[in-house]
């Protein structure tokens, strides 16, 4: 007993790697521990007054999480940030530590259905006003902003339509009217796209998308300045919305190929999206790539190493048409995620934004036979040939 705690001490202790002598693990081990423990009362209190570095409790920090945060900074250019519990956690926290009741938010029109109700239905609940506006239009982003105006908050490419907005003509807006700029990055994740560097002070991502990547974790996470991420880490810490140090540890694998993955993901879609909008049984196509969709301009301004693996179409005919299509898939599933290394299928309308008032949803145009495809990382022919067998079927 005493070697094993004597072992775990030395694990656990400022050396971490010291049990493997002159040598360190290649993958960063994971702390799947709660809490730490501390030899004098007076080194705890230091730790808790931020006086010496340390550990105290996995709700406020743990170090499998600290390293994960650390690098995500990085990869978003960043000066810090802090992963959660979710994205919708991620959001959350971000918005409830900067609002109070009597404030205003202008929210894009197209966004994740979550995101849609956590402002329409749990901000306004908290007596936060929330105008809903078409980002993509400047002026009417400009006639919305009030003197009580304290955040304007979109998605870099915007779920399920994949619009692209235009982050640096935004943060200048918000900077002059005194606003804090949130951008959701997480269909571009920062492979494509890191908006702190195009001037949005908040950054979010669903870690659970592309950059853990492998449909195996759910988390989250918010990039800011110094100031912001410590005022929100106060947050996190009594609200609760940590993420487990395992799931840390896997996106933390993630990070790794996430460039490799994103570009393989964009260079698909892209082969995709032109093959769809060819196709005489396809009316429409929604990708941030095609010289055809309203923001490719910006698109090609702010996106870098491609266009993303996310895009949306329309097939010519029916609901029924739409089951038919969907049903002959035989290496596609219908999975209401996104950004797995497999090619997945989604109906917008029945998943992400179904909550979503059918009367708004459709006035935006994402309509009953919507199909969003989160192109993965197959050989396209794989993919290919899958979709155009499904819609041969279609009369
Ligand atoms: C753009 C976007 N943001 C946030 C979220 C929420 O992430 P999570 O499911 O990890 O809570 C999603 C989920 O699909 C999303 O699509």
């Amino acid at each position: 007993m005493r070697e094993f705690k004597k072992n775990l001490g030395q694990l656990c202790g400022s050396k971490p790697h010291e049990r493997c002598g002159v040598s360190r693990p290649e993958v960063p081990p994971i702390y799947a521990t709660s809490v730490f423990s501390f030899e004098k009362l007076e080194d705890m209190d230091h730790v808790f007054d931020g006086t010496t570095p340390g550990f105290i409790y996995s709700r406020i920090e743990n170090p499998t999480n600290k390293l994960l945060e650390d690098i995500l900074a990085d990869l978003e250019g960043a000066q810090r940030a802090l992963v959660f519990s979710s994205g919708m956690a991620a959001i959350s926290h971000a918005l409830f530590s900067v609002l109070s009741p009597g404030d205003h938010v202008v929210v894009s029109d197209v966004i994740y259905g979550g995101s849609y109700g956590f402002f329409s239905e749990i901000l306004r609940f908290w007596n936060v006003e929330v105008d809903f506006v078409n980002i993509f239009n400047i002026e009417m982003v400009k006639k919305a902003i009030k003197p009580n105006t304290r955040i304007i908050y979109c998605e870099t490419i915007a779920n399920p339509l994949m619009e692209v907005a235009d982050i640096p003509y935004l943060s200048d807006l918000a900077k002059k009217n005194d606003i804090l700029l949130f951008v959701d990055n997480t269909f571009a994740s920062p492979a494509l796209c890191k908006p702190a560097c195009l001037g949005a002070d908040v950054v979010i991502n669903s870690l659970t998308k592309y950059i853990n990547g492998h449909s195996d974790v759910t988390g989250g996470m918010v990039a800011g300045s110094s100031s912001f991420i410590e005022k929100l880490l106060k947050v996190r810490t009594i609200v609760g919305g940590c993420m487990s140090p395992f799931d840390a540890w896997l996106t933390l694998r993630g990070c790794r190929t996430l460039d490799a993955r994103m570009k393989i993901h964009s260079e698909n879609a892209m082969a995709l999206a032109r093959l769809l909008d060819g196709h005489p049984k396809v009316a429409k196509v929604y990708y941030p790539g095609l010289e055809k969709q309203s923001t490719y301009g910006i698109a090609r301004k702010i996106l870098n190493n491609g266009f993303g693996g996310m895009l949306s179409f329309e097939i010519l005919g029916k609901e029924s048409d739409l089951r038919l299509f969907v049903e002959s898939l035989e290496v596609i599933e219908i999975v209401p995620s996104l950004a797995s290394v497999s090619t997945i299928l989604s109906i917008p309308a029945k998943t992400s934004h179904r909550s979503v008032p059918e009367n708004v949803r459709l006035s935006k145009g994402i309509s009953n036979t919507l199909i969003r495809l989160s192109v993965g990382i197959e050989p396209l022919e794989v993919i290919w040939q899958d979709i155009s067998n499904a819609l041969a079927q279609l009369s």
